[in-house]
C-alpha cells in the first residue's frame, strides 16, 4: 500500500535538559510525519495516538518513562514531508516510522543510515526497500514482493495466461510491477503494463481504459493507491467494462479504501460488482475486537476514518518502537550522539550541522529485530530481511452490498479457502496443499469463470480437419440431417476439451474430409495440413513416421498405472489432463491421444489349425491379409514389413471384418486382420468368437496434428 504522502514516525529523546530517573529519561518523544487526511495517515495518526497512550498508562512498560508523540502534517507533499522530518531530526531522534513515497524512502533511508537511526515502516510495501541496501529499515508490514506472489498464483490458479496490469506511475506503482511481471514470468504468462500518471485526470483513466481493449486480455490487475483507486471503477463502468467479459482484480489498496471510507459503506458497492482483491491477514483476537470497539468511540466522537489493516500495524509500531527502546535502556541505559564533523554547519536554512550521529542506533536496530511480541495484527517479528514474518492475504470479492472473504493466501501453503496452521509455515512452498478458492461471483454476476480473452475482429478461424468416416463412428462421426451437418464423436469430446482448457479463444470451423461412404485416406488428410489446405486435423490419426516427416503431432505421452497424464504441448501453457479409460485395456484421454499398439486380429476357431502366431508368422504365410480402409496399416505393411500388395484386402467396416474372418482364406476371405488397437478394441467388445494373436508389434500414437505455422500459436 502505498499513498503518494510522507508518512514519518520518529522517536524522539527530548534535548540535552531531559530528566532522568533512576538511570532512565523521563521522557522520551515520538515524533510521526503523516498526511492527515489520506485514508492510511489518517487512521495511522489515530492509532499511533492511542498506542502511545496506551504506553504510557502502564509504567511497567518503559520503567517510568514516559513517550511523548510529536506530530506534524505532511498534508501530502513530499516537499512539506521532508521538511518535517529534518526537523524532527534535529530534535535526535533515536528511530523513525515510515516513510511511504519511495523517493523519500530512499532519501530518509540514506538518512538514516548516516545517522545510525532505525527506520521502522508500517506501511511501505515497496518491495526495494531492502535490508541489504539499507541494513536499519524495518518494514512492520508484508512486501508487495508476497502481495505479487499471490496475485501471480490466484491468476495462474483461474488459468488466464494474459493479464492488464494498470499501475500508479511512481516507485511503488513500478516496482509491484516489476515483481507480479517476475511472478506470472514464472508462470509463463504474459503482462501488459499500463501506467497511469499519479493524480491522474478522468479522462486520461478513460483514455488509458479505452485503449486496453485493444489488447485482447479481458484480465485487469488494478495496483494504485487507496485514496484514488475507485476513480478507476467508475471510468470502467462508464465504458461498460464490468461486464461478463471482464475479471477486475485489485491489490490491498482496495481493502483498505472499502474498510476507511465511510461513504463506500453507504453506497452498495454499485461499480465493484465481481471485483476481487486482497487485505493483508489480520487474524481474529480479542485484543483486536477490544480495539475496534474503542474504534468505534473515537469514530462516534468525530473521527472521519473507519479503521483498516494499517491501522492495526501502526499500533502495533508504536508498542514494538517501546518495546525495543525498553530492552535497550536496559542493556544500555544511555542514549548519546556524536556531532558529525563531516556535515557543513548552519548554512542556508537546513541546520544540518544540528543532525548528529546516535551512538546506539546499532544496539536499538538489534534490539527491533529481535522482538517476539504479539500485537493487535498478531505475532510480531522479523526475518533476517528485516521484514514481519507471516504474510497472509485475505482474498475478498464484492457481491451485492457484501465483500465476502473467499479465500486466503500465505506463502508456505498457497490458496486456500481457509487459515490453518500451515499458512503460518515458512521456507519453501510445501506442495502438499491443494490449492482451492471459494466461489466467486464475478462481474455480470456469474459464477462461472470468465475466460478473460477475447478474439481480435479480424481473426481467422482454424480450419479442422475432421475425417467423414464410414465406420467406427464411435471415434469421429458426421452427421447431416436436414442440411445440419453435426460433427461428434469421441476424438471432438477431446478436442473440445482440450478447447476448453486452453486459456484464450480460439476460434475455428471443421473442415469436412471423405465423404461418408467409405473411410477417407488418412496420407490424404495428413497431407493436406502440410500443404497448408487446412490448419489442423483432428480425429483417429495415427503417428507413424514419415508423417512426423511433414506434419507436427501433439506429443503422445505414455505411461502405466490408473491414471495418466497427458502435457498438452504448448509454449503458453502448461496445462495437463487426465487421461481414462475408454474401452478395457486403451487409455484414452480428455486431452490428447491414445496410445497404439498395432496388433493382429483372428478368429479363435482358427487357434489350433492355424500356424499364425503373430505378425512374423503372418507375414511368412502368404495368406491374405485385412486391414482397414485409409488406415496407416496398409503403408506400414508394404513399406514398413514388405508384405506384398497382392496380399493385402482393404475392409470398410466392422461387419466386413467379421465377415472375412469367417470366410477364411480358402473362401475368399483373409487370414488375419492387422489393425490399431483402438478399433480393435471396439470391434471385440462388440463379438465374441475373435481375439488377438501373438505380441503387439509396433507403437505409436494418435495426436492431433497441425501445420508447423500454428504450433507456436495455439496448442
Ligand atoms: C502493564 O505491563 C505489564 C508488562 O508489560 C503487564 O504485565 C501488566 O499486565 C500491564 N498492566 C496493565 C494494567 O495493563
Ligand atoms: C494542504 O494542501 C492543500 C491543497 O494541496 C491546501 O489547500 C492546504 O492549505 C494545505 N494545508 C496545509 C496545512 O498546508
Ligand atoms: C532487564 O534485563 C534483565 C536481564 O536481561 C532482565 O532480567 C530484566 O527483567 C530486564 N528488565 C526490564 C525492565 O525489562
Ligand atoms: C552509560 O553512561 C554512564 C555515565 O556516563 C557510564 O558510566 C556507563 O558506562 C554507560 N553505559 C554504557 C553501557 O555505555
Ligand atoms: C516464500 O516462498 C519462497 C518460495 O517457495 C521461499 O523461497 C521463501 O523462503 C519463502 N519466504 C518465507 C518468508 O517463508
Ligand atoms: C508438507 O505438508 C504435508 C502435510 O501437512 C506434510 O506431511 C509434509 O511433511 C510437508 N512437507 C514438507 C517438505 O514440509
Ligand atoms: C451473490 O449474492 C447473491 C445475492 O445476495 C447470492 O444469491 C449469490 O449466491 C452470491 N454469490 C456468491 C458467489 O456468493
Ligand atoms: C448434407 O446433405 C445435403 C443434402 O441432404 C448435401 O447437399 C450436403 O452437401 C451435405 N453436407 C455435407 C457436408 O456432406
Ligand atoms: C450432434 O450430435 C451429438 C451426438 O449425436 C448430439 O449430442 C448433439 O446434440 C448434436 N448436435 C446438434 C447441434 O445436432
Ligand atoms: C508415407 O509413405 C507412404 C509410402 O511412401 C506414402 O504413400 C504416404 O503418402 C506417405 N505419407 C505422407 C504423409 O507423406
Amino acid at each position: 500500500m502505498e499513498p503518494v504522502v510522507l508518512f514519518l514516525l520518529f522517536v524522539v529523546v527530548s534535548g540535552l535538559n531531559n530528566l532522568v530517573i533512576g538511570g532512565r529519561p523521563a521522557v522520551v518523544n515520538i515524533g510521526a510525519v503523516l498526511t492527515y487526511d489520506s485514508f492510511i495517515g489518517g487512521v495511522a495518526k489515530a492509532a499511533i495516538e492511542a498506542a502511545v497512550a496506551d504506553v504510557n498508562s502502564n509504567k511497567s512498560v518503559l520503567g517510568g518513562t514516559r513517550l511523548n508523540l510529536v506530530m506534524e502534517n505532511s498534508n501530502c507533499s513530499v516537499f512539506f514531508g521532508s521538511l518535517g522530518a529534518f526537523s524532527v531530526l534535529e530534535k535526535q531522534a533515536i528511530a523513525l516510522i515510515g516513510p511511504q513515497s519511495s523517493a523519500v524512502a530512499h532519501m530518509i533511508s540514506s538518512i538514516s543510515n548516516g545517522l545510525q537511526i532505525p527506520l521502522i515502516s508500517f506501511a511501505a510495501t515497496d518491495p526495494t526497500l531492502s535490508s541489504l541496501e539499507f541494513p536499519f529499515f524495518l518494514r512492520m508490514t508484508h512486501s508487495d514482493s508476497y502481495q505479487m506472489a499471490a496475485m501471480a498464483d490466484v491468476i495462474d490458479y483461474y488459468g488466464w495466461r494474459q493479464v492488464i496490469a494498470i499501475f500508479v506511475d511512481d516507485d511503488y506503482g513500478r516496482n509491484g510491477m516489476y515483481y507480479l511481471d517476475d511472478e506470472l514470468a514464472k508462470k509463463m504468462s504474459k503482462i501488459y503494463k499500463i501506467a497511469l500518471p499519479v493524480k491522474a485526470t478522468r479522462d486520461k483513466i478513460l483514455d488509458v481504459l479505452q485503449k486496453s481493449r485493444m489488447i485482447g486480455p479481458r484480465v485487469y490487475v488494478v495496483h494504485v493507491t487507496p485514496d484514488s483507486g475507485l476513480e478507476i471503477f467508475s471510468a470502467a463502468q462508464d465504458l461498460q467494462m464490468l461486464t461478463e467479459e471482464y475479471v477486475w482484480l485489485a491489490t490491498d489498496w482496495l481493502s483498505t479504501t472499502l474498510d476507511t471510507s465511510e461513504s463506500i459503506g453507504r453506497n452498495p458497492l454499485g461499480y465493484l460488482q465481481g471485483v476481487v482483491g486482497f487485505r493483508q491477514y489480520v487474524r481474529q483476537s480479542n485484543e483486536k475486537d477490544a480495539f475496534a470497539s474503542r474504534w468505534n468511540v473515537l469514530h462516534k466522537g468525530g473521527l472521519v476514518f473507519n479503521l483498516n489493516t494499517y491501522g492495526f500495524y501502526a499500533y502495533d509500531t508504536v508498542w514494538a518502537v517501546a518495546l525495543a527502546i525498553n530492552d535497550f535502556l536496559n542493556e544500555s541505559g544511555n542514549i548519546t550522539f556524536s556531532s558529525n564533523s563531516k556535515l557543513p554547519t548552519s548554512k542556508g536554512k537546513m541546520q544540518l550541522g544540528k543532525l548528529k550521529i546516535f551512538d546506539g542506533g546499532s544496539l536499538l536496530h538489534k534490539k527491533l529485530l529481535s522482538l517476539k511480541f504479539t500485537g493487535l495484527s498478531g505475532p510480531v517479528q522479523f526475518d533476517s530481511d528485516n521484514n514481519l514474518i507471516n504474510s497472509i492475504y485475505e482474498i475478498i470479492n464484492v457481491n451485492g452490498s457484501m465483500v465476502h472473504t473467499v479465500g486466503y493466501w500465505s506463502n508456505y501453503s498457497g490458496l486456500s479457502i481457509s487459515i490453518h496452521e500451515s499458512s503460518y509455515g515458512n521456507g519453501q512452498r510445501n506442495l502438499s496443499f491443494n490449492q482451492v478458492l471459494g466461489r466467486v461471483a464475478w462481474p455480470g454476476g456469474k459464477t462461472e469463470k470468465p475466460r478473460g480473452w477475447v478474439v481480435a475482429n479480424n481473426e481467422k478461424p482454424l480450419r479442422i480437419g475432421v475425417p467423414y468416416r464410414a465406420s467406427y463412428l464411435e471415434f469421429v462421426t458426421v452427421t447431416n440431417k436436414s442440411n445440419m451437418v453435426n460433427v461428434s464423436g469421441y476424438c471432438i469430446d477431446v478436442f473440445k476439451a482440450i478447447i476448453n482448457i486452453i486459456p484464450y479463444d480460439v476460434s475455428y470451423q471443421y473442415v469436412l474430409f471423405g465423404n461418408g461412404r467409405s473411410n477417407p485416406n488418412y496420407d490424404e488428410l495428413v497431407n493436406m495440413v502440410a500443404e497448408d489446405v487446412i490448419d489442423a486435423a483432428i480425429g483417429d490419426i495415427a503417428i507413424v513416421t514419415n508423417r512426423t516427416k511433414v506434419v507436427d503431432f501433439t506429443q503422445p505421452y505414455i505411461s502405466t498405472g490408473l491414471v495418466i497424464l497427458a502435457p498438452i504441448k504448448s509454449i503458453k501453457s502448461n496445462a495437463w489432463v487426465f487421461l481414462r479409460p475408454f474401452t478395457v485395456g486403451m487409455w484414452c484421454m480428455t486431452g490428447a491421444f491414445f496410445f497404439l499398439i498395432g496388433v493382429v486380429i483372428w478368429l479363435l476357431e482358427h487357434r489350433l489349425s492355424s500356424p499364425i502366431k503373430g505378425i512374423d508368422s503372418l507375414i511368412a504365410s502368404n495368406e491374405p491379409i485385412g486391414y482397414q480402409v485409409g488406415s496407416f496399416a496398409q503403408s506400414y505393411l508394404i513399406y514398413g514389413l514388405n508384405v506384398h500388395q497382392s496380399r493385402l484386402v482393404s475392409l470398410g467396416s466392422p461387419e466386413a471384418y467379421e465377415e472375412a474372418l469367417r470366410r477364411g482364406p480358402q473362401n475368399g476371405g483373409v487370414a488375419a486382420i492387422v489393425d490399431e488397437l483402438p478399433y480393435v478394441e471396439m470391434f471385440l467388445s462388440k463379438r465374441s468368437g475373435f481375439g488377438i494373436v501373438g505380441q503387439p508389434f509396433t507403437r505409436s500414437g494418435w495426436g492431433f496434428l497441425l501445420h508447423t505455422r500454428y504450433k507456436a500459436v495455439y496448442f
